[in-house]
């Protein structure tokens, strides 16, 4: 069974901005049997947000801001600096914005990925979903691949393709994507992770593996809703009409915890009085009733 992980391997996530592939590897990495863990995120953006998702999880990060470097080596040499303060076995691009010189890459032959949204060896570079929509390209989708010196020319190790529609926009074809570049990036990890790819200089291959399955959002607990309080016209029961649970705005990962009181449990504890209420004046009623009738026996 390949989801028992008694090893994870470490990984490095270069990052310049929003970060929500990082965050996918972030929550991929939080199920114990996710065979690998973060140990850096580095951004060469010192305002990169994905530099906050990372502190979030408790991730250790680290900005090199290449414009500090008079050149594209000397940011290297930095770079493999603060690489080689933490245990790394696998680098992952994700979204990191800067080419890599061949003696970087050759250093890291083998074990560093780079995410691309598009069906590579098609729309290599920048803008490619504007490029996929001009050319009315019935699909597109996104592909992990190992790094060569070559940009976006490495061996493919996963694509996931999506249908681009004919109202599509660059924004909501990239939007598709990325949906499935978030599950593309952990699944990919996990295949190295587990030891099922071969890499070549040209080509992967895969080793038969259980299917991955993406992390799911844990439910939001459900706080079944009071039925709205009706007065009863008299002591037999009342169908309350069926009130479906408030469904919860999804909340981002750094939304503010909800800290107030529960509205519902509220309404709860005044529905519980207000029945109890209900159940004494009967009572009441019933006990009056009878004393009346033993005063009348009585007499
Ligand atoms: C992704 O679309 C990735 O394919 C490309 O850059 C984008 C990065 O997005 N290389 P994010 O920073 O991971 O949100």
């Amino acid at each position: 069974m390949d989801g028992i992980v008694t090893k994870k391997i470490n990984l490095a996530v270069l990052i310049s901005g929003r970060g929500s592939n990082l965050q996918s590897i972030i929550d991929a990495c939080a199920d114990e049997n996710f065979p690998a863990k973060i140990s850096l995120v580095i951004s060469n953006e010192p305002d990169a947000y994905g530099l906050e998702r990372a502190k979030a999880a408790g991730i250790a990060t680290a900005t090199i801001p290449h414009k500090a470097y008079p050149s594209r080596k000397e940011f290297e040499v930095a770079l493999q600096e603060k690489l080689s303060e933490y245990p790394v076995d696998l680098i992952c691009l994700a979204g990191f914005m800067r080419v890599l010189t061949s003696e970087f890459v050759a250093r890291w032959d083998g074990k560093m990925l780079n995410i691309h949204p598009s069906l590579l060896p098609a729309y290599t570079g920048l803008h490619t979903h504007e490029r996929v929509l001009a050319a009315k390209e019935k699909e597109s989708g996104c592909t992990i691949h190992f790094v060569t010196p070559g940009l976006d020319e490495g061996p493919t190790l996963i694509q996931k393709r999506v249908a681009v529609m004919p109202t599509d926009t660059p924004e909501t074809l990239a939007a598709r994507i990325l949906v499935e570049e978030h599950i593309a990036y952990p699944e990919a990890i996990r295949l190295i992770a587990l030891g099922k790819v071969k890499y070549g200089k040209d080509h992967v291959e895969i080793g038969a593996v259980d299917p991955y399955i993406p992390p799911q959002p844990k439910p939001a607990p459900v706080t079944e809703p009071p039925a709205p309080m009706t007065v009863a016209p008299g002591p037999a029961k009342v169908q309350q009409p069926i009130v479906k649970p408030q469904e919860k705005a999804p909340m981002d990962h750094h939304s503010a915890p909800a800290g107030d009181i529960d509205p519902a449990a509220i309404a709860h504890s005044q529905a519980t009085f207000l029945e109890f209420a209900k159940a004494a004046k009967y009572l009441v009623i019933g006990v009056t009733a009878l004393l009346i009738l033993m005063a009348i026996t009585l007499l």
